[in-house]
C-alpha cells in the first residue's frame, strides 16, 4: 500500500494581519450576515467575494419554512456570481458567522455542500485557486489557498 501525497494545508493568523482588501472582503461578509434570513436556525452567515475586476459581491443564508428549500450563504452568493458574471474570476471568498450560538473558540468552515459549489466555481475559472478565509478561532482567521484543501479528491465530471 502506498500513501498518497495529498496534504491539505491550512493557515491561521490574527485578523489584524489581513491585507486591506482581505479585511474589506471579510467586513462585507459580516455585513451580509446581518441580512441573512435565518429565523429557524438563528445562525446568520455571510459570504463575500472579490473578483479579479476588484468588484466585491456578497450574499447571506436564506432559510425557508420548508427547510430543504433554504440555501447557505456561500451557495446564494456563488450561484449569483456564476449567473451574473459567468466569466468572472473569483480571487477570494470570505465567510462570516453572526449568531447568538457562535462559539468564538471554534472555527466555522463551509459545509460539505458549499465546498462542492466552491469547487465548481474554481473549476469554471480553469482551477485558478480561490483563496478562502473563514472565522476563528478567537480573533484569528483560518485560510487555505484553493478549495482542494477543503475538498480533497473533488468530484468533477470533466
Ligand atoms: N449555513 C451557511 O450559510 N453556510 C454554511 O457553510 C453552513 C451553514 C447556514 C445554513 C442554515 O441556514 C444555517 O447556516 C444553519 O445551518
Amino acid at each position: 500500500m502506498i500513501k498518497l501525497p495529498i496534504q491539505p494545508e491550512f493557515f491561521t493568523q490574527p485578523e489584524s494581519e489581513l491585507t486591506t482588501i482581505e479585511a474589506a472582503v471579510l467586513a462585507e461578509a459580516r455585513k451580509a450576515a446581518l441580512k441573512a434570513h435565518a429565523p429557524y436556525s438563528k445562525f446568520h452567515v455571510g459570504a463575500a467575494v472579490v473578483l479579479e475586476s476588484g468588484e466585491i459581491l456578497s450574499g447571506s443564508n436564506q432559510e425557508n419554512a420548508s427547510y430543504p428549500s433554504g440555501m447557505c450563504a456561500e451557495r446564494v452568493l456563488l450561484n449569483y456570481v456564476g449567473a451574473t458574471y459567468p466569466e468572472a474570476k473569483i480571487q477570494l471568498l470570505c465567510i462570516a458567522v453572526v449568531s447568538e450560538f457562535k462559539d468564538n473558540k471554534r472555527v466555522y468552515a463551509p459545509c460539505g455542500g458549499c465546498r462542492q459549489v466552491i469547487s465548481e466555481s474554481q473549476a469554471r475559472q480553469n482551477n485558478a485557486p480561490i483563496d478562502i478565509i473563514f472565522e476563528g478561532p478567537e480573533n484569528q482567521i483560518t485560510r487555505c489557498k484553493g478549495i482542494e484543501h477543503l475538498l480533497p479528491f473533488t468530484f468533477q465530471l470533466f
